[in-house]
């Protein structure tokens, strides 16, 4: 797939040039060419697994043994992933310019690791890592008190090798959002207040299927963001786009930050 037209890349680079404040949302598009697939596009994870067997709490309590075995495989993967162009280029973009939120519904860290090799220092390290809307894949949470670490290796073998509570002995699960459950309230707050006050909205690599993630975009809109969409096939999203750029995250958002 080519990338899109130099002038339409021009045009929405201007947009984002001229907003003080900008949300970013991005989605497993962006984390595709790092190889770690995404959800619901050929070879997704809901191609391939069964959500209802893996992603709710309702699996967890029924099999747990079988869900740490499938988010351990997970962590293993994205462990051997490394950051594509399009995390190094907006954890760059982010350490070059002030006023930017970067909202993520991925459960990766590479954003984070993204921003760990380029940012200049600690704070703008930090400056570049995302609200994170639905967890993360490397650290746990109690079941029962909530306690939360950071996950190590998982030895799914039975029941009783599966991480346990330090603090109350209950057993512990992925910090992750599943189906049906509540997004962490901080986050949200976080990721719509940034929302509410955008002058422009990049979004990358989300079919902007899932709510209240896409809700991020639309909330954006509504308070007069130009809204950017970066993805190479359609989105639920691209209805409120001003600036659709139809390519691979990893081509196509240096492009537009560098
Ligand atoms: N660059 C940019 N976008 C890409 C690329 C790429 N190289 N490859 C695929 N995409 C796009 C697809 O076209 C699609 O629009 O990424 C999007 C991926 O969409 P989904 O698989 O639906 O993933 P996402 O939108 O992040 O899912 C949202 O749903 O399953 C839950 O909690 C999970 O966070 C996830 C949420």
């Amino acid at each position: 797939m080519s990338a899109p037209p130099a002038a339409a890349i021009a045009a929405a680079k201007g947009a984002l040039a001229k907003a003080l404040r900008v949300v970013v949302l991005t989605g497993a598009g962006v984390s595709a060419e790092s190889g770690i697939p995404t959800f619901r596009g050929p070879g997704g994870l809901w191609k391939q697994f069964r959500a209802e067997d893996l992603a709710t709490p309702i699996a967890f309590g029924r099999d747990p043994r079988l869900v740490w075995e499938w988010y351990a495989w997970r962590r293993e993967e994205v462990a051997q992933c490394r950051p594509n162009p399009a995390h190094l280029a907006l954890a760059r973009w982010m350490g070059s310019r002030p006023g930017v939120t970067l909202v993520s519904q991925n459960v990766d860290d590479l954003h984070e690791r993204a921003a760990g090799e380029v940012a200049r220092d600690a704070e703008a390290a930090a400056r570049a890592a995302p609200i994170r809307l639905h967890g993360s894949l490397f650290h746990d949470r109690c079941a029962r008190c909530d306690h939360r670490a950071r996950g190590g290796a998982v030895d799914a073998t039975s029941v009783a090798t599966l991480p346990h509570c330090p603090a109350c002995g209950g057993l512990m699960r992925p910090d992750v959002v599943w189906f049906g459950e509540m997004l962490p309230v901080r986050a949200v707050e976080a990721a719509f207040a940034a929302a509410g006050e955008a002058e422009a909205c990049l979004v990358v690599g989300t079919t902007g299927a899932v709510y209240p993630a896409a809700g991020v975009a639309h909330t954006a809109k509504a308070a007069g963001a130009a809204v950017i969409i970066v993805d190479p096939g359609a989105t639920e999203l691209d209805a409120i786009a001003d600036f659709r750029l139809q390519g691979k995250a990893g081509e196509v958002v240096p492009l537009l930050l560098g």
